[in-house]
């Protein structure tokens, strides 16, 4: 038919095939090609028709790429509908994963065959999108409503044999897909079996409750998402209204979608998740070194969770603590965390043995002998890191990689430790270890290009997102955070209290408030940090006593049952404590603050634009390589709202020259101390240009 889609005739059948590396998206070519070959079918010789795909997946989607581009005929609810039609019976052959519009395709086919270990489903959701080429029609006809709801509002794919029992597909085969499609399509015919069309079925009756239920999940869920209560409204559709009027108001809701800022923020992020795997500079050929064991030394809360995340990938670990007692307690807690995924389901018992038994306690540093990848996660205190590389540099063989998890310290002073600069990087995971998918993998001055690229592929094996760094103190994500903090407590004792400060961030879209992050994290870890400084290194004084009083009151946090907040001791449901009223009002007083009303936009502007200002000098400064890099980062380790996009896009959408308004705004109001524009900032605007051609100008 055209480059990306082939036709022949094969005895009494017709063969599409469609090959579009690198997943057969749906791109206009691959439309038009199949609508011509639809239509060819219909005039030849044959009885049946069965489309397939070449290479590692049938049909992954829509194009993305051509999303917020003027439509190009055919579209694909129309070439579906056609599909659909078709007299001739039409059979889709699916392996790799049938995703979107994808699969949507293989619904608008009369029968569909599956290789076993294939996976369906409508990813969608992830993008601000719904189905839109009759998924949300097709699917509750199909499989009813509720299957219906939990496939396009998970978004996760699901297995070929569950979809089978859901009635989305007809048989699963272990081998010779396209063989076993036609000897299925031959079978059809000879039993005489006539084209079975999704739009035909009526939608059984379900009761009103489940789509209640779903909205109740997902104002939960998908806090503020827009893209979920309309596939809601589609699916509810379904059941109320003939196919062809439903299948109007999934268009008309997915037009929304598409043109909603949710969605162009959501696949800037699935653009730019992969981009961050992209090192630039370094070419996809870079030789990496195998890994097939793993060193921890140090068992805490971060050494345990990193020990589950290699262990879960199937890679062993030896985890090295400082004595028998440390040891102990570090390998029972993984136990804990084991026993705690068997009990909610999400791992087998047989399952979470396996992966336990890949990781081996020791007290000795010889155990690390001959691994191929150690990394430290031992107290954050930078003459004991070093230490610790100094001796792993005289332990470990020659060729492994020694990486630190260290939050703030200088990863080039802990390379210096050793005689192997270039065999050193950071591995920045963040807590919980074995559940937090970010990873910033940290280059340092004299890391080789092999050991990062094998980092990176590394991380992809535990299926982490790994976004690299350069060296600076906290690094792209906790550096960002100081600022975000400062204003955080500034805003608390200028006028606001922990719940007003916390609900205006939550209200916005994070996952959670920063006073109730502190609080989580524990107040006392800031103040030995604080401790250890000369008072005049502390930064603004305002910023941080009340936290000292809190501390010097006991009130460590949730650890101590008190903080910002009071926790009740056996459910940690946290209440607002007027001690910390008053506390606050006490220490503005001392500080010579008149406390005012602080309103919710105040607090979210000053603590994004904190946060957005450094993302600019972090640019600048070629710490982080790319904008999406930085917005990667606060999605997956900082509860940043994915429909939001990330702190640098959220800026973009803005207006690069709005932001740098307010934060002058700021400056004048609060002094230049804590809001001079960053440079690239005031630049750009200078130029009247936005971050989104980023790329083109690197
Ligand atoms: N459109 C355009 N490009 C796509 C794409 C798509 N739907 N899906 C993947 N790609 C690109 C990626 O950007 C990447 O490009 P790069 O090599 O230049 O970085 C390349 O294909 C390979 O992708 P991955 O690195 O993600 O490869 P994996 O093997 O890890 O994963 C996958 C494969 C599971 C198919 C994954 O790519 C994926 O989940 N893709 C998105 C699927 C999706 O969201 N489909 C729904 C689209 S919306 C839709 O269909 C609307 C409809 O209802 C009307
Ligand atoms: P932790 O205090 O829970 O654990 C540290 C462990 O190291 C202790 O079990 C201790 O016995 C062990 N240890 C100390 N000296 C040792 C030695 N010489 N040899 C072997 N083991 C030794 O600390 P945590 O929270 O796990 O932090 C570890 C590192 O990870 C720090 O650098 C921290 O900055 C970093 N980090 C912490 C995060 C967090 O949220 N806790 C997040 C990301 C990084």
């Amino acid at each position: 038919m055209n480059d990306v889609v082939n036709y022949v005739i094969d005895g009494n059948l017709a063969v599409v095939t469609v090959n579009n590396p690198p997943v057969n998206a749906l791109s206009q070519a691959v439309r038009q090609g199949l609508l011509e070959a639809i239509r060819a079918a219909a005039q030849d010789d044959c009885k049946a028709v069965v489309i397939h795909c070449d290479g590692r997946t049938f049909i992954a989607g829509a194009d993305i790429t051509e999303f917020g581009k003027p439509h190009a005929e055919p579209l694909l609810p129309d070439l579906l509908n056609e599909i659909e039609a078709s007299d001739k019976i039409v059979v889709a052959a699916l392996h790799g994963t049938a995703l979107g519009g994808g699969f949507e395709t293989a619904l608008s086919c009369h029968y569909r065959i599956a290789l076993e270990g294939a996976k369906v489903g409508f990813p969608e959701v992830k993008l601000g999108l719904l189905p839109g080429a009759g998924g949300t029609q097709r699917v509750p006809r199909l499989a009813g409503v509720e299957a219906a709801l939990d496939l396009m509002l998970n978004g996760a794919p699901v297995a070929a044999e569950s979809a089978a029992n859901l009635g989305l597909i007809d048989r699963v085969v272990d081998d010779s897909l396209l063989d076993e499609a036609k000897r299925y399509a031959r079978e059809l015919v000879e039993s005489g079996a006539r084209p079975r069309r999704a739009s035909e079925l009526q939608v059984a009756q379900a009761d009103a409750t489940i789509f209640d239920a779903a909205a109740a999940v997902v104002a939960k869920k998908a806090r503020g998402q827009t893209a979920p209560p309309r596939i809601i409204e589609c699916v509810r559709t379904a059941m109320a209204t003939s196919f062809a009027d439903g299948q109007k108001r999934e268009r008309e809701l997915f037009t929304e979608s598409m043109k909603d800022p949710q969605s162009a923020a959501m696949r800037h992020l699935f653009f730019a998740e992969r981009e961050a795997a992209k090192l630039a500079g370094l070419s996809k050929d870079t030789p990496k070194r195998e890994i097939n064991s793993i060193g921890i030394i140090g068992g805490g809360t971060m050494g345990g969770g990193i020990a589950m995340s290699f262990a879960n990938a199937g890679i062993p670990v030896h985890m090295v603590e400082i004595n028998d007692e440390a040891l102990a307690r570090g390998l029972s807690i993984i136990d804990g965390n084991y026993a705690g995924s068997v009990k909610r389901g999400k791992l087998s018992e047989e399952r979470a043995t396996q992966c336990r038994g890949l990781i081996t306690g020791h007290t000795n540093y010889a155990a690390l002998a001959d691994v191929d990848l150690v990394i430290e996660a031992v107290f954050e205190d930078p003459e004991l890191k070093k230490e610790i590389f100094a001796k792993l540099d005289k332990t470990c063989k020659q060729g492994a990689i020694l990486a630190t998890n260290t939050s703030y310290q200088d990863v080039n002073e802990i390379a210096k430790a050793t005689n192997r600069r270039s065999d050193v990087l950071g591995m920045h995971f963040f807590s919980p270890a074995h559940i937090m998918k970010l990873l910033e993998v940290v280059r340092a001055e004299k890391t080789a290009d092999e050991v990062l690229a094998t980092v990176m592929a590394l991380a992809k094996r535990i299926r982490k997102v790994a976004v690299v760094s350069g060296v600076c103190y906290g690094f792209i994500g906790n550096r960002m955070l100081q600022g975000y903090f400062r204003e955080a407590q500034l805003c608390l004792v200028e006028g606001g209290t922990p719940e007003s400060v916390d609900a205006a961030m939550v209200g916005w879209g994070m996952a959670m408030g920063p006073i109730s992050v502190a609080d989580l994290a524990g107040l006392d870890v800031g103040y030995k940090a604080r401790q250890a400084l000369p008072e005049d290194e502390r930064g603004d004084p305002a910023a941080y006593r009340v936290a000292d009083v809190l501390v010097e009151a006991g009130r460590l946090g949730q650890k101590s049952g008190k903080g910002f907040y009071i926790y009740d001791p056996e459910t940690r449901k946290q209440s607002p404590d007027a001690e910390v009223h008053e506390i606050v009002e006490r220490e503005a007083a001392a500080l010579g603050i008149a406390r005012r009303a602080i309103d919710a936009e105040e607090i979210v502007d000053r603590l994004i634009y904190a946060l957005v200002n450094e993302g600019f000098r972090i640019l600048e400064e070629g710490i982080a390589q790319r904008p999406g890099d930085i917005d990667v980062v606060y999605i997956y380790g900082y509860g940043f709202p994915v429909w939001r996009g990330g702190p640098m896009h959220y800026a973009d959408a803005v207006g690069l020259d709005r932001v740098l308004a307010r934060i002058n705004e700021f400056r004048e109001r609060f002094g230049e101390h804590h809001w001079t524009p960053a440079p690239l900032l005031e630049k750009l605007v200078g130029e009247g240009r936005g971050l989104a051609d980023w790329a083109e100008r690197a």
